[in-house]
C-alpha cells in the first residue's frame, strides 16, 4: 500500500483526497518508481475540475515528479534500479510510489536535485517548445509574457532573455513585477490596472511584439491580439482565467495577419527523439546557470488541496514541490 491523492468526482480542492492505493508490480515495460518530489501545475487544476477530461474516476492527479526506479519490469530497456528519474505529462504523480511506463522518463543529471527536478520538468520544456518552436526568439525580439512570475513564466523570461530577447512580462501585483524583473523580465505590465497593448505600444515604439505568450486564456485574449506586430504569433498555451470559447478567427485578419497556435507540451514531447532534445536542452540551460527553477512554495503532498486553492487564488510565484 502506499499514499496517493485521488479524486472521485470532478469539482473543487476538496475533493483531493489522500488515501491508500495499492502500487502493484511493474509490468511488461514498466517501472516502479519511488517519488521523492512532486510538481504542482496548473493543469492539475482544469483536471481537478473537469475542464480536460481525465476519463474514469476515481483517478490519482498530478502529471509530473522526480525519484528512484526500485523496480524494472519485463522489457525495459534504458533504465534500471536505482536511476533518479524524472517526468512530465505522466497522469497519477501525485502519490509516494507508482508503476509506470517508461516513455514519459529521461534521467537526471547529478547536477540537478530532486526538488529542482520536479518542479522544472513541465515548466521548464513548456518553456523551451515555446520558445523554439511555437515561434522561434531570436537575439533582438522584444516579446510579451502573460503570468511572468508565475512557475512557466519564471522560467521563460531567463531563459528568453538568455535568448537575447527583450521581455515584456504582465503579472498581477507589484510584488510580482518585482519578482519577474528580478528573472528576465526587462518590463512589467500590471495587467489588471494597466492598457497592456497601451503599454507594449510604447515600449516597442508602436511597432507592437512579434509573439504574445499567453497562459492566461480568456482574460487576457484581447491584450495579446492587440499587442501583435503585424503577422504576429498569439501563442495561447492556457486558461489560468477561463477558456476561449468564442474565437473568430476573422479577427485575426482585421489585427494585421496575425497567426494563432494553442499548443500542448504532449505535442512536443511526443516521442522519445523530441522528449530527449527538449528535456536535454532544459538540462542544459539549467546546468549552466543560465536560467534557475525558482521553487516559490513546498508543501506535503499530503496537504495538495490547500497548494490548489493558493495556486487558483493567485498566492504562488515560481514553481510549486509537493513532498511525499
Ligand atoms: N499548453 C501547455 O503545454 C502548457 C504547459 C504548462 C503550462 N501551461 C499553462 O501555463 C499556465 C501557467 O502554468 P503554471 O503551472 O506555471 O501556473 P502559474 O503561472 O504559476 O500560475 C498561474 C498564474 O496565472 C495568473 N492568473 C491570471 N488570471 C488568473 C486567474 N483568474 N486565476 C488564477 N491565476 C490567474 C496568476 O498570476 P498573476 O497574479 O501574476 O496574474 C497565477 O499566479 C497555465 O495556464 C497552464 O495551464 C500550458
Amino acid at each position: 500500500m502506499t499514499k496517493a491523492i485521488r479524486i472521485h468526482e470532478y469539482g473543487g480542492a476538496d475533493n483531493l483526497k489522500w488515501e491508500d492505493v495499492d502500487v502493484g508490480q511493474p509490468g511488461d515495460g514498466q517501472v516502479r518508481v519511488k517519488h521523492t518530489a512532486v510538481g504542482l501545475n496548473f493543469i492539475d487544476v482544469y483536471q481537478r475540475t473537469g475542464l480536460y477530461d481525465i476519463g474514469a474516476l476515481p483517478q490519482t492527479l498530478g502529471m509530473e515528479g522526480a525519484g528512484v526506479i526500485e523496480e524494472v519490469g519485463a522489457g525495459v530497456e534504458g533504465f534500471a534500479a536505482g536511476d533518479r528519474v524524472a517526468y512530465a505529462m505522466g497522469l497519477g504523480s501525485y502519490c509516494e510510489a507508482r508503476v509506470m511506463a517508461t516513455d514519459r522518463l529521461v534521467k537526471v543529471p547529478d547536477s540537478v536535485d530532486d526538488e529542482t527536478a520536479a518542479a522544472m520538468m513541465l515548466q521548464g520544456m513548456t518553456a523551451r517548445y515555446l520558445l523554439k518552436s511555437s515561434y522561434a526568439v531570436q537575439p533582438g525580439d522584444t516579446i510579451l509574457i502573460m503570468a511572468a512570475a508565475g512557475g512557466v513564466g519564471q522560467i521563460m523570461s531567463q531563459w528568453a532573455r538568455h535568448l537575447g530577447a527583450t521581455v515584456i512580462g504582465c503579472v498581477g501585483s507589484d510584488a510580482k513585477a518585482e519578482l519577474a524583473k528580478a528573472n528576465g523580465c526587462d518590463h512589467t505590465i500590471l495587467y489588471n490596472s494597466e492598457d497592456v497593448a497601451a503599454r507594449v505600444r510604447e515600449i516597442t515604439d508602436g511597432e507592437g511584439v512579434p509573439v504574445s505568450y499567453d497562459s492566461v486564456g480568456q482574460a487576457t485574449c484581447e491584450a495579446s491580439l492587440d499587442s501583435l506586430a503585424p503577422c504576429g504569433v498569439f501563442v495561447t498555451y492556457g486558461n489560468a482565467s477561463g477558456p476561449i470559447t468564442d474565437f473568430n478567427v476573422g479577427v485575426l485578419g482585421a489585427k494585421g495577419s496575425l497567426y494563432v497556435q494553442r499548443p500542448t507540451l504532449a505535442t512536443f514531447t511526443r516521442n522519445r527523439e523530441l522528449l530527449n532534445e527538449c528535456a536535454g536542452d532544459l538540462f542544459d540551460v539549467v546546468g549552466a546557470g543560465a536560467v534557475k527553477i525558482n521553487v516559490g512554495q513546498t508543501y506535503a503532498l499530503a496537504e495538495t488541496a490547500q497548494a490548489h486553492r493558493d495556486l487558483e487564488d493567485r498566492k504562488t510565484t515560481g514553481s510549486t514541490v509537493l513532498m511525499p
